[in-house]
């Protein structure tokens, strides 16, 4: 390839994988199945290694994923939670082997445990004196979430373990799950009450163990399986295999079946195995965990920068099924974009009957020529949305006729625009009515103004009676309107009422997040929240002043400009200041003078006498401001030794370089 187009595509991979880690990670809501995923994470390391000069220390193929969610506290882990690598193939399973031997050297005897894999929540659990003290997430692998108060209502957890040999702290790595039975338990529930289904155990799981409310957590009956050692202290254990009978000795949960192997023969015989076994196991399991068994020989492999040498996932091929596809319908997304879907002549699939499928968008239509008539592959790995994978060509009608995205929104019939560098094509209409509905939904949501009643079916009734249809419409809500919607009554009409008032005093962040203002997230909101203090300062701002915030890049800026500059904008902004509104400024920082006064600094590799929280907290204390990525914005980079990439970023952008030496000198001028 041509290196401007592998720049492209290397870039074009990253956003991508980053945007399925978000999804994945923090919302639950994965668009694609694992298997896609791998595929663009293979890609990506293929390239990245073979053009070496474009890696780079923060692409998503060094990284965990970040679960990381407001509103909880987080706690560090005292050894890191790594991820695995995973494989497909039995080729890779024996290359993984063979790098084991050579590593430890042929004459080195060991032997490898094999688990199941189990699809959930990876969590931590620290137990000091056979006490459980606290439950973490995987978060970045460095720190994550604490959720300790929704863990102690799984009930197969003991909070105080049996037997007396316990170490007087130990970190214990295992997965957090729903059964099958429960989910389906859970979604005939939702069903009856009309709701919207949970499409698959793991997600659910994923959402429940972030929820805020415990007693909502314990009405789930989560279930949680240990597996693995993170840190301990005295070490107790030298082998995989006797941690497995320690934990289960303890009163732990641990997983149905493992094996142990002498070599990679039988590995490979056992995993055949464990697949036909795992149908009759009460939770999903999509693959096998091979593992070293001897500790020590473990920590000799050691891990590379985000999984252990020691170990590896194999994941079992995803189960497809063949089907007829009678019809691609279009949907609108919040911001206009239109997503391809799937109308199928039912299907089962691993279990469940599946009738739509994702086609992504107008791209993956055309590459993969879907067209209506044809035969297609669905496929719901760890059952997961179902997604079209492939046409079955063979079967195709002689007179099929390829499929044209369409010109105009479905909805509105407004012409649809493709924005240069993106994939999706959008209904450009702000009043089309499935974005307002959508629009509407977002801004009630937990994530931003968080109204207290006002789900999604409250919002499609509310929109649908015409009660609303701007953000605005929401505070001008009366009693008389909201008794008439399905199921309410005088107590939930007031709780609505109360959940839309205490709204208007809610975070500003919340508002600037709310008004789903393109490429704003969270984090973006609360820069901007921060910087600004108010909706009227920061709908005046102009791009420049906005390009100059860290954390917002050129294209956001201009979304936001252009999005106050919008008439409807304008008025809503001003109808929100007649309707009361107002938000609650973030607490002024208070502005220290000192030798970083104003500075971003970004530290990088280890500093000769202090960790670089320490150098951060000084960087703060004086004034400063610390962020993780090298930009024009950044004014130095404190670097130590093993400085990596952000230091050659640095040197090319000519920003300034310091070591910890000069950066002492700078603290403190005086000494020498
Ligand atoms: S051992 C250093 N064992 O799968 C990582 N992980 O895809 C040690 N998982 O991060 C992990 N079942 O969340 C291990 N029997 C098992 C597992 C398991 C599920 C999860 C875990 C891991 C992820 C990797």
């Amino acid at each position: 390839m041509e290196s401007s187009k592998v720049i492209d595509k290397i870039m074009k991979l990253r956003a991508e994988i980053a945007r399925h880690d978000e999804l994945y990670h923090r919302e639950a809501k994965p668009l694609i199945s694992d298997f896609e995923y791998d595929q663009l994470k293979v890609e990506l390391v293929a390239l990245e290694a073979e053009n070496p000069e474009l890696a780079l220390e923060e692409s998503p193929s060094n990284k965990v994923g970040d679960d990381r969610l407001e509103g909880f506290t987080t706690y560090p882990h005292r050894s890191p939670m790594q991820s695995l690598d995973n494989t497909y193939s039995e080729s890779e399973l024996r290359d993984f082997h063979a790098r084991i031997v050579r590593l430890l050297g042929e004459e080195q005897s060991f032997s490898y445990v094999v688990e199941p894999k189990l699809d959930g929540v990876a969590v931590s659990l620290t137990y000091e004196q056979g006490k459980l003290v606290r439950a973490v997430t995987r978060g970045n692998g460095v720190e994550g979430d604490d959720v300790t108060e929704n863990v102690r209502t799984i009930q197969s957890l003991p909070h105080q373990l049996s037997g007396n040999n316990h170490p007087e702290v130990i970190e214990i790595r295992g997965e957090i799950y729903m059964t099958n039975a429960e989910f389906v338990r859970i979604n005939r529930g939702r069903e009856e009450a009309g709701l919207e289904t949970y499409a698959n155990p793991r997600n659910l799981t994923a959402g429940t163990i972030k929820q805020l409310d415990r007693s909502e957590v314990a009405k789930r009956n989560l279930a949680i399986v240990l597996y693995g050692l993170g840190y301990c202290e005295p070490l107790i254990v030298s082998r995989q295999s006797d941690f497995q009978n320690l934990l289960k000795g303890w009163g732990l949960p641990v997983v149905e079946k493992f094996w142990q192997a002498e070599d990679i023969d039988q590995v490979w015989s056992q995993i055949m195995e464990l697949d036909a076994a795992r149908q009759d196991f009460s939770y999903a399991t999509d693959g096998a965990v091979v593992k070293v068994d001897s500790i020590a020989l473990q920590e000799e492999l050691g891990s590379t920068a985000k999984a252990p040498r020691w170990a590896i996932a194999y994941k079992f091929a995803a189960e497809q099924a063949e089907t007829l596809l009678k019809e691609i319908t279009v949907q609108v997304g919040r911001t206009g974009v239109l997503t391809p879907v799937a109308e199928l002549q039912p299907v089962q699939l691993a279990g469940t009957t599946v009738s739509r499928a994702t086609l992504h968008n107008q791209e993956e239509v055309a590459r993969k020529d879907v067209r209506v008539g044809d035969t297609v592959i669905v496929e719901k790995a760890g059952e997961i949305i179902p997604a079209v994978v492939s046409v079955v060509m063979a079967k195709r009608p002689a007179d099929s006729e390829v499929y044209h995205f369409p010109e105009a929104c479905p909805i509105c019939q407004t012409l649809a625009i493709q924005i240069p560098g993106e994939v999706a094509k959008r209904c450009p209409n702000l009043s089309c009515p499935a974005q307002v509905r959508r629009r509407l939904e977002h801004f009630a949501s937990k994530q931003c103004l968080d109204i207290e009643g006002m789900g999604q079916s409250v919002v499609e009734q509310l929109v649908e009676k015409g009660l609303i249809s701007r953000l605005s419409d929401i505070y001008r809500l009366r009693s008389e309107d909201l008794i008439e919607l399905e199921k309410f009554a005088e107590k939930s009409v007031e709780n609505l009422l109360q959940g839309i008032e205490l709204s208007k005093r809610t975070e500003l962040w919340r508002f600037i997040h709310g008004f789903g203002i393109q490429q704003v997230g969270a984090a973006a909101a609360k820069d901007l929240a921060k910087t600004f203090g108010s909706l009227e300062k920061l709908a005046a701002a102009d791009q420049e002043t906005l390009v100059k915030i860290d954390g917002i890049g050129e294209k956001t800026a201009e979304g936001i400009h252009a999005y106050f500059r919008e008439p409807m904008n304008t008025q809503l902004m001003e109808e929100l200041q007649k309707l009361g509104i107002e938000p609650m400024a973030p607490a002024v920082e208070e502005v220290t003078e000192g030798a970083f006064s104003g500075k971003t600094v970004v530290l990088t590799g280890t500093l000769p006498t202090m960790t670089r929280g320490e150098a951060g907290k000084r960087i703060e204390a004086s004034g400063g401001k610390v962020s993780s990525s090298v930009s024009k914005k950044t004014d130095y980079v404190l670097a130590g030794v093993e400085a990596g990439s952000k230091l050659e970023k640095a040197k090319k952008l000519g920003v300034a370089i310091l070591d910890e030496e000069a950066f002492l000198q700078m603290l403190d001028p005086l000494s020498d």
